[in-house]
């Protein structure tokens, strides 16, 4: 594996640093966490990098409300954010914070080069302003009437009503949802990122790229719709970092929030002591992908690779979108209790059950994915515990009373074994093209060939005729080892079942290069439940304390 190891870097989108990690996001860092765990056992050097999205008026305002600082809360944040992504296993090399050094010398510098490149232009605009708390207003802090529809209490940008989109000074009866005054128009400088002129280095990056052919339809409409200079300044006061030569001028939070992914790397790499330039250059060899939802596209396939170009730096090797999550069919719900935090889940049910239902529900597009509750207990139950866990826990026994534990010395049979090794390839492809769903269909029915196979031979009966120890224990060895294929297999998407499953067989940490030597002549350990099933009443819990949560807050 070695001659063709690859260099790859990986990101899931920072989550802001004033909300939970719930199951949204967890959808997607469960399926980078499958990628980049499927990319590191096959031999490749991969790290996935994430942070916290530290800066903005949002966070600004939750802080000054706590009484708190921002720095306050968003370290309080990051801690409760680390704790809720390793409850789930999300393998992290590094989950940092935008509100960083690192950070603040790429915002600096990124921004440096694009001016002296003439790409970053002033213009005076004329935007709401809050006269009671002095300060301007983003469109979500402005509340009124739609102009189109007349629904109430609408935001500054869009209406939920009627879905149309308009300007916050478009609203009938404007209200700041900060103090509650009428805001009032005032012009001011602001910044703006000259995007139309790198209309045609994307138009390459997309047609070079491999983008899924969603994000690139939604790309074609946006160049048509023609691409328009981006506003990256917000006045004081505004939690962020101060643009260079430019007082009281901020970056606006989307604009330093990717360039934390390279913080986080080089905060990394210097630990380390590697050098960030492999990754980020113009010329770097190394790949870069980004795991993002479908509402955060324009910022990874517009905004963030023109910068990375106008600043000298490489730019993604893809960007990869999924949907939004579901939950029985429906929007994730407060009242219904399907708005679910991940420590809310962790209370009672284990992770590898989500990472297991998302994986067998990912088909590597931008479709939509449904959390059915129903079919996750089924599902779950049925294929880890009845299929893959069943194999081992019909065949260890026999090994473990009359064989002291001793796998057998020859495979029973090498032809089933053989059949169990080549799925491998079929099922890496399924992984590398993020076909998760696929590939767990791929394992599944090896699970059922498994199973079959012990029916066929029932160890039950053998173990109880005169002179058939040797069969009995290369009978059970045989399926222990298409066990433990299964369990390289999974491992990706089941990091804790795979530990216990190594415990269990008293063997070193699985990689995918074990696939072709069997366990044979090996003493194992006792048998102890690998996964236990999902009960109904635990997810009954984590629903009810769903609602719960609601009135807490
Ligand atoms: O949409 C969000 O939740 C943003 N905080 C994602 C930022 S991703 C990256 F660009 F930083
Ligand atoms: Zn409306």
């Amino acid at each position: 594996m070695t001659g063709d190891q690859r260099k790859i870097f990986v990101t899931s989108a920072l989550p802001y640093a004033n909300g939970s990690i719930h199951i949204g996001h967890l959808l997607e860092a469960i399926q980078t966490d499958i990628w980049v765990r499927f990319q590191k056992i096959r031999g490749h050097d991969c790290l996935y990098l994430c942070a916290d999205d530290a800066h903005g008026t949002p966070i600004m305002l939750s802080a000054e409300q706590e009484g708190v600082t921002p720095e306050t809360l968003i370290a309080r944040v990051h801690a409760e954010h680390q704790r809720d992504y390793a409850g789930f296993e999300i393998g992290f090399d590094n989950f940092y914070t935008t509100h960083s050094r690192e950070n603040r010398e790429f915002a600096e510098t990124i921004y440096t080069r694009l001016n002296e490149k003439g790409y970053i232009k002033r213009r005076t605009i004329k935007q709401f302003y809050d006269p009671v708390k002095e300060m301007f207003l983003p469109d979500r802090f402005i509340r009124g009437e739609c102009p189109f529809c007349r629904a109430q209490e609408q935001y500054g940008d869009s209406c939920e009503a009627c879905n149309r989109t308009y300007a916050p000074t478009d609203l009938v009866n404007p209200v700041s949802s900060v103090s509650g005054a009428t805001p009032i128009e005032k012009e001011s400088e602001h910044y703006f990122f000259n995007l139309p002129e790198f209309e045609s280095v994307l138009q390459d990056w997309i047609r070079a790229g491999r983008l899924q052919p969603e994000v690139a339809n939604k790309l074609d409409e946006w160049f048509e719709a023609g691409l328009k200079e981006w506003d990256i300044s917000r006045d004081t006061p505004y939690f962020g970092f101060e643009i260079p030569g430019a007082p009281g001028k901020y970056f606006y939070v989307w604009v330093d929030a990717p360039m934390g992914y390279f913080a986080s790397l080089k905060n990394l790499l210097d630990r380390e002591g590697l050098d960030v330039a492999a990754f980020i250059a113009a010329d770097s060899a190394a790949e870069m992908y980004h795991f993002i939802g479908k509402d955060i596209m324009y910022f990874h396939t517009l905004f963030w690779p023109a910068v990375l170009h106008g600043s000298n730096h490489r730019m993604p090797t893809n960007v990869f979108v999924h949907g939004f999550l579901t939950v029985d069919g429906q929007k994730m719900s407060k009242s219904r209790g399907t708005f679910i935090n991940a420590r809310t889940y962790l209370d009672h049910l284990d992770p590898e059950y989500l990472r297991y239902y998302f994986a067998a529900k990912s088909g590597g597009g931008v479709d939509d994915i449904d959390l059915n509750l129903n079919d996750f207990q089924q599902r779950v139950n049925a294929d880890l515990v009845g299929k893959v866990v069943n194999i081992a826990s019909r065949c260890a026994g026999f090994i473990n009373k009359r064989f002291a534990g001793q796998l057998g010395a020859v495979v029973h049979d090498e032809g089933l074994l053989e059949e169990f090794v080549a799925a491998g390839e079929s099922i890496a492809a399924s992984c590398e093209a993020r076909e998760y769903a696929k590939a767990m269909r791929g394992i599944m029915a090896l699970a059922d060939r498994a199973n079959q196979y012990i029916d066929r031979h029932k160890p039950w009966v053998i173990a109880k005729e005169d002179g058939r120890d040797d069969e009995l224990q290369n009978i059970c060895s045989t399926a222990l080892n298409l066990f433990r294929i299964l369990i390289i297999y999974l491992k990706p998407v089941l990091p804790g079942l795979a530990e216990n499953s190594e415990a269990f067989l008293d063997i070193q940490p699985l990689s995918w290069d074990d696939l072709s030597a069997p366990l044979l002549n090996h003493r194992i350990k006792k048998f102890k439940p690998l996964l236990a099933r999902v009960e109904k009443d635990k997810i009954d819990a984590v629903i009810e304390d769903s609602k719960e949560n609601l009135l807490i807050n």
